[in-house]
């Protein structure tokens, strides 16, 4: 197995069945794994890892994902939408606290017409030129992504959830179309977007083969970011009573995909930290290199419940920033 992990360091590719023995080696192979992902990720990144400040601006969602706590199904799902001077608040304390990068995370909400968010886009680009700014609003026509562009964004995050048709009928209402999903991320591409995508790992009917088939994918997208982390049952969702991914191959994923882009930016996931208390620190040492603290406002922070017990006020919070930092220098890595 050793020669599957030097071939993907060298190569950066792998058939889909390689991919697949590398889900299931064992442990002493994994580490090995490990340990050459973790190596790339230093020589690429030093021992730094990036903070991006998420803002989670809205709770309201058209669509209904089976998994997701905020789906328009649930009607105890707490609501909230951020205004644009709330949004423009976050940002500033962001600013305060040393970010460089923006995420605006948000459910498909109805509310968020393509001025309204073009409009938000060139009022943080004006007031911050230099930093980045990302934007993580799910499907929109082609159309919406390139004013979005031109009004100053750079990045945009969206999960492709999984590659196998069937998994993703299972997944997801049939509402919502797989073509669409995989249509958005070629138009992000082609407009200059820098691209992420990924999946949940252990989502309910979720097969090996199909994560070596998403890997697969990712590989050929090549994806400047890939988001990965273990599903968590929300308990108001039809898979309540599901049980929740693996931390161990959801680890063991990230150092894949550090070997196959060693330059993407990958983070230790918040629902990594979630099941596992020292998730994060786990993930960066498996090859992630980006952790993303919360910015949102305290008291709407709660309401953005994808799954159950989601951490968004310790050491994620953004405003504990020296916690994070503590807790990322004692493994030995600098945050940035
Ligand atoms: N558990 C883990 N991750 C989830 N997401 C949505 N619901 C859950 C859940 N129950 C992830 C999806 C989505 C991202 C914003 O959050 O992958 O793309």
């Amino acid at each position: 197995m050793k020669e599957l992990t030097d071939k993907l360091a060298d190569g950066h590719a792998l058939a889909e069945a390689e991919y697949l023995s590398l889900l299931t080696c064992n442990e002493r192979e994994a580490e090995y794994l490990r340990q050459a992902a973790q190596a790339v990720a230093q020589r690429v990144f030093g021992r730094e890892v990036k903070a991006r400040g998420l803002i989670e601006i809205s709770s309201y969602c058209k669509n209904n994902c089976l998994y997701c706590g905020i789906r328009a199904g649930n009607p105890r799902a707490e609501r909230y939408r951020l205004t644009k001077e709330e949004i423009m608040e976050c940002c500033r304390q962001g600013d305060a606290l040393g970010f460089q990068t923006f995420v605006l995370q948000g459910g498909e909400d109805p509310a968020h017409t393509v001025e309204w968010v073009e409009d938000v886009v060139r009022t943080i680009r004006t007031a911050y030129p230099a930093k980045a700014i990302t934007l993580s609003l799910g499907e929109r026509p082609e159309e919406d992504y390139r004013r979005w562009f031109n009004a100053g964004a750079d990045r945009y995050l969206l999960r492709h959830e999984t590659i196998d048709r069937t998994h993703y009928a299972q997944l997801h209402p049939t509402a919502m179309s797989y073509d669409n999903r995989l249509r958005c991320l070629d138009s992000l591409k082609k407009i200059g977007y820098e691209t992420g995508t990924g999946i949940m790992v252990g989502s309910p009917f979720q097969k090996l083969e199909y994560i070596a088939a998403d890997l697969k994918f990712i590989e050929r997208l090549h994806s400047e970011m890939v988001g990965i982390g273990p599903f968590i049952p929300h308990r108001d969702t039809p898979f309540r009573a599901e049980p929740a991914g693996s931390v161990e191959l959801t680890l063991r994923l990230i150092s894949i995909l550090r070997l196959m882009l060693p330059t993407a930016n990958i983070p230790a996931t918040t629902s990594l930290g979630t099941l596992a208390a020292d998730g994060r620190e786990r993930g960066i040492l498996a090859g992630a290199n980006v952790v993303m603290p919360n910015l949102s406002p305290v008291e709407q922070r709660k309401k953005y419940s994808l799954y159950d017990n989601k951490i968004c006020t310790g050491d994620e919070a953004a405003e504990s920033r020296r916690l994070l930092e503590k807790r990322i220098e004692a493994i030995g890595y600098t945050l940035v």
